[in-house]
């Protein structure tokens, strides 16, 4: 009987350390900076002069969703809802809508830090899928206090004010940091 309580016990050990180690092979590690910001697109067709984003391309004819258009911008990140915020880095790249079939914007930019807190860039690539609720797209590089960071960066829209204005939220996780 004690020999069976033993066998038993030591199954269900063995059991345990199998279940953890294969949770702690699973689990992601936790970011090691982390940066809530919000980016503000600005196009202003009455007001060109505050307009911070500019339609390069917009050859709808190639299909629904915006297939073919291309924007260049220059928007300025806040660290809360407001537009008119001190800004705390500036976002510079483009995104092009590259799918025929729902509104996929591939992006492509760089977050530049020039402030009490930070001084350097992030660099940032992915696809932003919008109807989905969050999309993650990559932190593929950094230089100055970002110097070789990589890591996530989840996007979500905050709002969409039409073509005029709309803004997302920016949840960079960073895991490596130096
Ligand atoms: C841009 O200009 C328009 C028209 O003058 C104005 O209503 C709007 O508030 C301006 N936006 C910003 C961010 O300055
Ligand atoms: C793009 O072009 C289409 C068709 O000419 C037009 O309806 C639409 O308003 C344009 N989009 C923007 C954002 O200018
Ligand atoms: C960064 O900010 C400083 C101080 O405001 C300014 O002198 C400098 O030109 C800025 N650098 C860039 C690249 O914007």
């Amino acid at each position: 009987m004690q020999g069976f309580i033993h066998k038993a016990a030591s199954s269900i050990l063995f059991i345990v350390l199998v279940v953890q180690a294969v949770s702690a092979y699973k689990k992601r590690p936790e970011p090691c900076k982390r940066l809530v910001l919000y980016y503000h697109v600005l196009f202003d067709g009455t007001n060109e002069a505050n307009a911070t984003s500019a339609i390069v391309s917009n050859i709808t004819k190639l299909g629904d969703f915006n297939f073919g258009q291309f924007v260049v911008f220059d928007d300025p990140m806040t660290d809360d809802h407001h537009l008119l915020s001190p800004p705390v880095a500036r976002a510079q790249g483009f995104y092009f809508y590259n799918m025929k079939t729902t509104y996929n914007a591939g992006f492509a930019y760089k977050l530049i830090f020039n402030s009490s807190d930070y001084k350097g860039t992030l660099n940032l690539m992915g696809a932003d899928i919008i109807a989905q609720e969050a999309r993650d797209i990559s932190v593929v590089g950094g230089t100055g206090d970002f110097f070789m960071a990589r890591g996530i960066c989840t996007l979500r829209t905050d709002t969409f004010q039409g073509n005029a204005y709309f803004r997302l939220q920016m949840d960079i996780k960073l895991y490596e940091c130096y």
